[in-house]
Parts: structure tokens; C-alpha cells; sequence
């Protein structure tokens, strides 16, 4: 999705802003593009179609230099990714803008500024933002004056940047449902829409809220809120994930996101487990009272987080009795929906600013839920900001836009909201917690075992090498592990993949199985395990070659056209996550054979901030 760098300084800022644009890679993007005042006194852009490293030729071959300037890479949306499309835009040659998020109102602009004279050169909703400040610079001739008159006039999401070539010692900024952070330098500011991009320069940052309006200048920031008055943000010391840009010995982010689990997944269990129960606390502190009240949990998400919802679902039913319903974000943010009594609108997301999530946590509040708790990787994300309760997941950041360490603590924080609904509301089994408490201790010690698998997984994948499709099967709480497997071997290999139940099988997918088919299991030792069995035969009987990664007791081996990866012993219950590590590995290294952009693929973004 789009990103945004800014910097004013004494010293040159061309570097600053590529580098920055490079860390925003992982969000993905189409184009890039940069404007710079430049020491001749002009306002200058280059943009290019793809990789930021075509910008960096770009300003190679036609050098840029100067002390005020913005940068951006694009995600399409409002017209096709093109050069004239790309960010930033101009009116005239004196004013440019970046953005991220969209103007919903943009048509009906762009007519009104076409009927005062305005021409315009790219098919975007942000190019009308930059007419509608030059017209209105025209009777408010002050930049901060004339953006915050303007933004009035925009409808839909936002987070912008603005520089002047007539006020050339300032960067304004505007935020609207879009992220923007100020980072704060010595003698030189800086901004972007996540931070990370801007660790090269600063720790010291200031988090713009819904409706603020910055004026950055290289010596002074000045803030307004929604309501114009002057404010003060908190300057906040960033300390951890410095190293998350970086991918160290790895060779693609995925690869050391996958193997990072068994650190982060300890980190998300830490400070929340006690001795045989998980601390409901953790969940803030009016946890406890609002849980007490649950009957029904209803769960909201998108991609990856919504499969760990649909784990999740297992878990609240089977374990702490609660029924729980479990939907994509943009079909219930549309829908109709009958709340139930007393029901927790629980919602998951990576980044916390996935627009339909969002969205329909805002819905949700208008419906009478008894509550809402994200549960989310970013404690500074908009969906933590809106909702009553959060568990942070301390997935650290995520760079790789297929979500692996993401989806694991999710599950993990989601079997603590198991446990801790079913603490509170007294629906647990005896000694189901303490078994429980004690088995997520020895989770990141297991999640090592299963990552020991990487050589014998990395040689399975030849398999694949050459085959369009494939279908993933499982059952029970295996199967939302099987549709995760699924989705990341489509996203970064681009082979069609489909995942099933496997007693679903023979109600249709049997019909596409044949040798160039493979079929992925998943089999912990459980009480489906026979079913499985025969669901496995009904493919061996088609020709169908079967890839099982099954349990070290579930008594399976290798035979013609089966392949079975034993996976380490663990108790079912936790199972999802543990066999979620192989299914990851596969995707992997089947992406590494076919020679696709494993950490960007095609046509994906990291943070989906637009419906
Ligand atoms: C995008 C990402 C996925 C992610 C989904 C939801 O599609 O590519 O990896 O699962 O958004 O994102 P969220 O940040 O809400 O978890």
C-alpha cells in the first residue's frame, strides 16, 4: 500500500527520502516518485514505474539536490500504475503533493477546479487535493491556513504531505484515516506514514492523530487538531525493532519471519501467563468485568488474521463453550447483522489499519455489542485507538507481505482469549488451563522442533516445482490451517490453490484430482485421524500424489504417491499453530524454485488501508 517520506533539513534529503521509500517497500507498491526543492531554487520531481530502485537510477542519471522534499511509493487505485499517475503531484510548478488513502468526493472536485481553470494530468483522486490548495492559497496565502481550509473540503481518508517552492522552509502534513508520523531530528524533521522508514535517521517520533494538521519546519513542528486549536503531541523514544528492516543471513524477510516464531510467539506469551492460569488482565483492566459478561464472541478480520479467527472459533466453542461466529470484514461491514445478546465484537488485524476491519469495528459499535477487543501487532494502529479492550500480538514488524509470525501470535493470543473467557465465565474443563498454560510454555521450544523440518520440507517442495494446482485439506481446526497453507502457497508461488475439509472432498474437488494435482494433509494424532485416512485413500485411488505432514505417532508412512512428513508430537489443542510452520516453509521454498518476488509478490500489499 502506499507509502509516504518528507524531510526538511540543512543538509540534502534526496538520500533521505529514497532510502525511506526503500524501507516502505514491504508495504507494497507500483510506482515511486519524489519532489525536491532544489538548491536552484525549483521544485523538481522524478517518478517511476516499479521497484524505488528505478527512482534511485532515475535521480542517478539526473541528479536532485536540495533541503525540502517528499517522496511516496503508490499502490493503484485511482487510475492505472503510469508514470503521470505516480506521486507527486503538482499544480503548477510551485506545489506538490503526496497521499495515501482515498478522496471519495474526487470527481465532483475535479469538475469544480476544471470549471475554475485547472487542467489536470493524471487520472487520480489525489491530484484534485493539490489544485484545491493552490486555488485556496489563492485568498488563504499562508500553506497551513490554506490546507486546513481545504482538507474541510475533502470526503474519505487521507494522510498527505505538501510542500511549497513560495514557502520552501516548511513541510505540512494532514491526517485523516491515514497514518503519519513526525520524526523528530536536530536541526532537521522529518515525516513518513510508518516510522520504519524513518529509523535511519531518528528514535524520536510523534504520532499525528485522526484530523491533526502538522507544519514541519527544520527547527519547529506545530500541530493543530480536528478543532484548529494548537496542541502538543507526545514525543515517544522508539527503542525496539531497529534490526526488523535488516535480513540479516536471510535471504528474503519470509524466511527469517518464519524462523523468528519461536522468539516472538515467547514474547507474546510473556508477562501473561501465572503459574497455572493465563492473566485476564492482560486484556486490560476492565477484562475481567466485561468478560464475565460474554455469551457470544463474534470475530471480524481479513486474509490471514481472519484464518486465525476461524481457528479461533474451534477453540471457543470446544474448549470455554462460547459459541463464536466468524466473518471476512467486507462482507459484514455491508451486511445486516442480528447481534446476539451480549456478544464480543473481537476483531484481529497485523496492522491494525486494514480499512475494512476498521470499518467494521465502527459498524460495530452502532449495532450493541457488549464491547470490542483488538487484537492486533501495532499498539499504535487506529483498531487498538477504537477498541475497548487490545492484546497486543508482539509479533515485531512484519516486512514480508505473506503474514507468518503475525498469524502465529494471533493464534497464541487468541487461545489465551480462550482461556481467559472460560476462566472468568467458569466454562472450562477441570485442569484444562493449567494443562493448557503449561503446553503454550513449551510452544516456542516446540515451534523449534517443527522449524528442524526446513531441509526435509525445502527438498518436498521440488514437488510442486512444475504443477498450476493444488488442494489442501484438513479437518477440524486443521482445516482454517489448511486454508492458511493455501493462501500463502497462491500468494508468493502464484499456483492456484485451494483448501477443503476434507470430508468435503468427495462433494466436488474429487473430480479435479489427478497426478498433477498434489494433495496437501495435515494430520495430528486426534480423533478424525481415521476419517483423514480415508480421505487420503479416495485421493491414492484417483492417482492423486499426497504430501501428509502427520503427527510422529499417527502411524502413517511412505508409499507410491504418498509423502509423510512427520511433524513433532503435540497436544491437539495447540496443534493449528505448530502445523501452520511447514505449510509455511512449503510455500516458501516452492516460491524460491518458481523465482518469484517472495517478500513483494505480484499485485499484494502488505497493508490493505483502502476498501
Ligand atoms: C493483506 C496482507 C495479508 C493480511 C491482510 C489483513 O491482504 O497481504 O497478509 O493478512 O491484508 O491484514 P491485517 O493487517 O488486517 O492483518
Amino acid at each position: 500500500m502506499c507509502g509516504i517520506v518528507g524531510a526538511v533539513a540543512e543538509r540534502n534529503i534526496t538520500t533521505i527520502l529514497i532510502e525511506g521509500l526503500k524501507r516502505l517497500e514491504y508495504r507494497g507498491y507500483d510506482s515511486a516518485g519524489l519532489a525536491v526543492f532544489t538548491q536552484q531554487g525549483n521544485l523538481e520531481r522524478r517518478r517511476r514505474i516499479g521497484k524505488v530502485s528505478e527512482l534511485e537510477t532515475a535521480v542517478a542519471a539526473e541528479p536532485l539536490a536540495g533541503n525540502l522534499g517528499i517522496a511516496h511509493t503508490r499502490w493503484a487505485t485511482h487510475g492505472a500504475p503510469t508514470e503521470h499517475n505516480a506521486h507527486p503531484h503538482f499544480s503548477g510548478h510551485e506545489l506538490a503533493v503526496v497521499h495515501n488513502g482515498i478522496i471519495e468526493n474526487h470527481e465532483e472536485l475535479r469538475e469544480k477546479l476544471k470549471g475554475l481553470g485547472y487542467s489536470f494530468s493524471s487520472e487520480t483522486d489525489t491530484e484534485v487535493i493539490v489544485h484545491l490548495l493552490d486555488h485556496t492559497l489563492k485568498t488563504l496565502p499562508d500553506l497551513a491556513d490554506a490546507l486546513k481550509a481545504a482538507v474541510k473540503q475533502l470526503h474519505g481518508a487521507y494522510g498527505l504531505a505538501v510542500i511549497s517552492a513560495k514557502q520552501p522552509d516548511r513541510l505540512l502534513a494532514a491526517r485523516s484515516g491515514s497514518p503519519l508520523v513526525i520524526g523528530l531530528g536536530h536541526g532537521e524533521n522529518f515525516l513518513a506514514s510508518d516510522q520504519l522508514a524513518l529509523r535511519q535517521v531518528t528514535d524520536r517520533f510523534m504520532y499525528l492523530e485522526e484530523g491533526d494538521i502538522a507544519e514541519i519546519r527544520r527547527d519547529q513542528v506545530t500541530i493543530w487538531d480536528v478543532a484548529g486549536t494548537q496542541v502538543q503531541r507526545e514525543t515517544v523514544q522508539y527503542h525496539e525493532g531497529a534490526e526488523a528492516a535488516d535480513k540479516g543471513a536471510y535471504r528474503h524477510f519470509m524466511l527469517k519471519e518464519i524462523h523468528e516464531q519461536p522468539t516472538v510467539v515467547q514474547r507474546t506469551l510473556e508477562g501473561r501467563l501465572g503459574k497455572d492460569h493465563v492473566m485476564v488482565q492482560a486484556f486490560g483492566p476492565q477484562a475481567a468485568e466485561l468478560f464475565a459478561k460474554v455469551r457470544n464472541v463474534q470475530i471480524v478480520a481479513c486474509g490471514t488474521s481472519y484464518h486465525a479467527g476461524m481457528v479461533a472459533r474451534y477453540w471457543l466453542e470446544s474448549l470455554a463453550g462460547i459459541p463464536c461466529q466468524v466473518e471476512v470484514a467486507s462482507e459484514f461491514r455491508y451486511r445486516k447483522v442480528v447481534v446476539q445478546p451480549d456478544t464480543l465484537f473481537v476483531s484481529i488485524s497485523q496492522s491494525g489499519e486494514t480499512a475494512d476491519t476498521l470499518a467494521a469495528l465502527r459498524n460495530a459499535k452502532e449495532l450493541g455489542f457488549l464491547g470490542s477487543l483488538a487484537i492486533c501487532n501495532v499498539g499504535i494502529s487506529s483498531l487498538v485507538r477504537e477498541s475497548d479492550l487490545t492484546l497486543l500480538t508482539q509479533a515485531g514488524p512484519e516486512i514480508g507481505v505473506a503474514s507468518t509470525k503475525a498469524f502465529t501470535t494471533q493464534l497464541v493470543s487468541l487461545m489465551l482469549l480462550t482461556l481467559s473467557l472460560g476462566q472468568v465465565r467458569g466454562t472450562l474443563a477441570a485442569g484444562v488451563e493449567a494443562e493448557l498454560v503449561e503446553e503454550l510454555r513449551r510452544l516456542p521450544t516446540r515451534l523449534g522442533e517443527a522449524l528442524a523440518m526446513d531441509a526435509i520440507v525445502e527438498k518436498t517442495a521440488e514437488l510442486f516445482a512444475d504443477k498450476h494446482h493444488t488442494l489442501f485439506l484438513g479437518r477440524g481446526a486443521q482445516f482454517p490451517v489448511a486454508m492458511e497453507g493455501a493462501l500463502k502457497l497462491k500468494e508468493i508461488s502464484y499456483i492456484h490453490a485451494e483448501a477443503y475439509p476434507a470430508g468435503e472432498l468427495k462433494h466436488g474437488p474429487l473430480a479435479l484430482v489427478d497426478s498433477d494435482m498434489p494433495v496437501v494433509t495435515v494430520a495430528p494424532n486426534n480423533e478424525l485421524l481415521e476419517k483423514l485416512k480415508s480421505n487420503l485413500q479416495e485421493v491414492r485411488a484417483r492417482g492423486g500424489e499426497l504430501i501428509v505432514f502427520a503427527d510422529e505417532a499417527a502411524g502413517m508412512s511412505n508409499g507410491e504417491g504418498t509423502h509423510v512428513i512427520a511433524v513433532p508430537h503435540i497436544i491437539d489443542a495447540l496443534a493449528p499453530i505448530l502445523y501452520t510452520i511447514p505449510l509455511q516453509l512449503l510455500s516458501y521454498y516452492v516460491a524460491v524454485l518458481k523465482g518469484t518476488d517472495v517478500d513483494q509478490p505480484r499485485n499484494l500489499a502488505k497493508s490493505v488501508t483502502v476498501e
